[in-house]
């Protein structure tokens, strides 16, 4: 009993830290994520002025906005969006128009009748005629008349470059009309979410005005949200009524460069938008941008204004869009039926966000103390389990590669562990939960950390926090699973047939694995004094076992962790290989059909990451693009 009373010192003053660092959580959750350069593509190497870490917060001062209409052939649609455009109320406010005007196709003239042709001609001056009568009251009318046919893709992309991080663009097509109140909204939005730091998000492109309708991801989810949701957050663009930020679109426009130069098609398995890619090609843009937006885990903000209502609706006028004339696809949101608050903008934290498939996400999970452990281990566990993945000598494109295996057999009840990195804070941006190695320890630091050398003390420092999350998990009624970066599950539930009900504790080598169950008998092992334990041990082994034992072995988890369970006389199944899958290695022929019939395979990080992205790609098991983003969308009903 004596260990116990030793202790009490400590979970004083884990608890003190844990409510000094709560408090500091959320406040500084944005923060901190902005702050940061995230890294999402290391392969694009921009210019650091174009970088696209979006890093900084924009510091607030007077913006420009700027009205992009987009037009073609249809007078009467142009004319019903302008008038709508010239009857929103904006203040004082200075808005620009900028029309531009698309040109019809030279080559469908060729053996045309000249009487079709004049008429044509005719058209085209009666739109330019009526743009330049139409009066623009509130800022400058630029107007941009084409020589020939660019089509819907190029009217998008070429409409903008922003000429300052402080310019905002809504793209408007001429089939819109907009509610008198749409741009009062926008600047309250713009306002709070672009230029309030506590609600900046870098993951933020823009907002859409128009009703939210459409999940691409084959088999997704139903939009559903509930009443009091008037703001949310969705990664797929909107083309009726979308405003863009101008950061994320210069980044989108210099991604569309290296991928148009490159060959490279915005592919994306799984989405019905690459359905349309592949019958309307370059005449449409949305797939380049989603296949983007994808690639870097931005999102959207959405209105839910309730009973079929929105700030933009698409007259959905027959075009390159419609064959036939659709009609309207909501109502109007306007004074006369306004009956919520349209400028209560909710803290971002308040706010829910959702994927292609329409499935909920959580950005921004780091979990930095023992404390805040508790509830993400809640949220994120499946059947009471927790899969705990350690960073530690896996790759970047290893571990982008492993969650989108992750993603495919959906697999959701996982949390990552590394060191405080560009990296770690781009994985919790994108919503997967993960765990800060040294914050998280020195809210429990229990021990003094010996000067070890840099190399050893980061083995340390997982191997304790490993201890801690383990502890946590039981308190918690939790099993978990502690496996490293270097494997990937090819099943849902890779490991349940070598699970042996009368054992707590599964341990495997090579690949390194542990597995303890959630049982009273290893609550009772795996208090602080065992952690203790565990700490004392790996000290005596990195510092005098050396040469005793072959090093590698003695900096694992599973080797300090066996160690003790055989001095405490403890029970523990020893999982061999062969029952958990298939090695892979430089010598590795051609097994292909051997490989996909296992549960997992893995890999000595040793043999380099280029062999290893090899065999993998050899095995079909290689699943990110040259961005390093999953080659496929693959939803599942939640
Ligand atoms: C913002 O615009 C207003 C009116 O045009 C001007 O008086 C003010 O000085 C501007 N502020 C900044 C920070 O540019
Ligand atoms: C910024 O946002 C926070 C959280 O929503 C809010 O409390 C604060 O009042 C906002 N600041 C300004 C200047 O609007
Ligand atoms: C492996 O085998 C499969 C099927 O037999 C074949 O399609 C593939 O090209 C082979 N890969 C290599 C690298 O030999």
């Amino acid at each position: 009993m004596a260990p116990k009373r030793q202790f009490l010192p400590l979970l004083l003053l884990l608890s003190l830290s844990a409510f000094f660092l709560y408090s500091h959580y959320h406040s500084s959750l944005h923060l901190y994520l902005s702050s940061h350069s995230l890294n999402p593509n290391p392969h694009l190497n921009l210019p650091s002025n174009l970088n696209p870490s979006l890093n900084s917060i924009p510091s607030p001062s007077n913006f420009s906005f700027i009205l992009k209409v987009l037009t073609f052939d249809r007078l009467s649609s142009l004319s019903r969006c302008l008038r709508s455009l010239a009857a929103a109320h904006y203040g004082r406010d200075t808005v620009h128009l900028h029309i531009y005007v698309d040109h019809f196709p030279h080559a469908d003239n060729v053996g045309k009748s000249e009487l079709l042709l004049d008429q044509k001609l005719d058209e085209s001056r009666r739109i330019l005629e009526f743009i330049d009568g139409f009066d623009w009251k509130f800022g400058q009318k630029v107007v941009h008349y084409r020589t020939g046919n660019v089509g819907l893709q190029a009217q998008w992309l070429e409409a903008w470059w922003p000429s300052s991080d402080h310019e905002f663009a809504f793209v408007v097509e001429d089939d819109l009309e907009v509610s008198p109140l749409y741009y009062k909204f926008l600047k309250a939005l713009i306002q709070n979410y672009y230029y309030n730091s506590s609600n900046f998000s870098p993951s933020i492109y823009g907002a859409s005005l128009q009703r939210p309708r459409f999940v691409p991801g084959k088999h997704g989810n139903k939009i559903q949200l509930d009443d009091e949701t008037h703001i949310f957050l969705y990664q797929l663009v909107g083309t009726w009524g979308q405003l863009l930020f101008p950061k994320p679109w210069k980044e989108f426009r210099l991604w569309y460069d290296i991928h148009k130069a490159k060959g490279i098609k915005p592919f994306l398995q799984g989405m019905v938008t690459t359905g349309w890619y592949k019958k309307m090609g370059e005449r449409i843009w949305t797939p380049w941008f989603i296949s983007f937006i994808h690639s870097r885990g931005y999102f959207n903000i959405y209105t839910n204004f309730l009973h079929e209502r929105a700030l933009s609706v698409s007259h959905r006028d027959a075009g390159v869009n419609y064959g036939k004339t659709a009609g309207p696809d909501s109502y109007l949101l306007d004074e006369s039926s306004l009956d919520i608050d349209l400028l209560e903008m909710q803290p971002l934290t308040k706010l829910k966000w959702y994927d292609f498939c329409f499935k909920e996400v959580h950005p921004g999970t780091v979990v930095r103390s023992f404390e805040e452990l508790g509830s993400v281990l809640h949220s994120v566990q499946k059947q009471d389990t927790i899969i705990l993945v350690s960073l530690f000598g896996a790759s970047e494109r290893v571990i982008r590669n492993l969650l989108c295996h992750f993603e495919s057999f959906n697999i959701q009840n996982y949390i990552f562990m590394g060191l405080n990195s560009d990296f770690l804070l781009d994985l919790a941006r994108r919503g997967h939960p993960v765990i800060d190695v040294d914050q998280f320890l020195s809210s429990v630091r229990a021990h003094k950390m010996k000067s070890l050398q840099d190399s050893d003390m980061e083995v340390k420092k997982y191997i304790l926090v490993k201890a801690y999350v383990i502890q946590k998990c039981l308190e918690s009624g939790y099993n978990s699973w502690v496996v490293d970066g270097n494997m990937l599950f090819l099943r849902s539930t890779p490991f349940l047939d070598v699970i042996d009900a009368t054992y707590d504790f599964h341990a495997g080598k090579t690949p390194e694995i542990l597995f303890i169950r959630s049982s009273s008998s290893a609550r009772k092992i795996w208090v602080d004094d065992f952690i203790h334990k565990v700490a004392l041990m790996v000290d005596s082994v990195l510092e005098k076992g050396r040469g005793r034992i072959p090093t590698t072995e003695g900096k694992k988890f599973v080797y300090i962790v066996g160690e003790l369970f055989k001095q405490e006389g403890m029970r523990v199944k020893w999982v061999d290989e062969g029952s958990l899958g298939l090695e892979i290695d430089s010598r590795n022929a051609n097994q292909t059909s051997q490989g996909n019939r296992k549960k997992m395979v893995f890999w000595s990080p040793e043999i380099g990451s280029d062999m290893i992205q090899k065999r993998l790609e050899e095995l079909g098991l290689w699943i990110i693009d040259t961005d390093s983003s999953c080659t496929a969308v693959v939803c599942h009903q939640s």
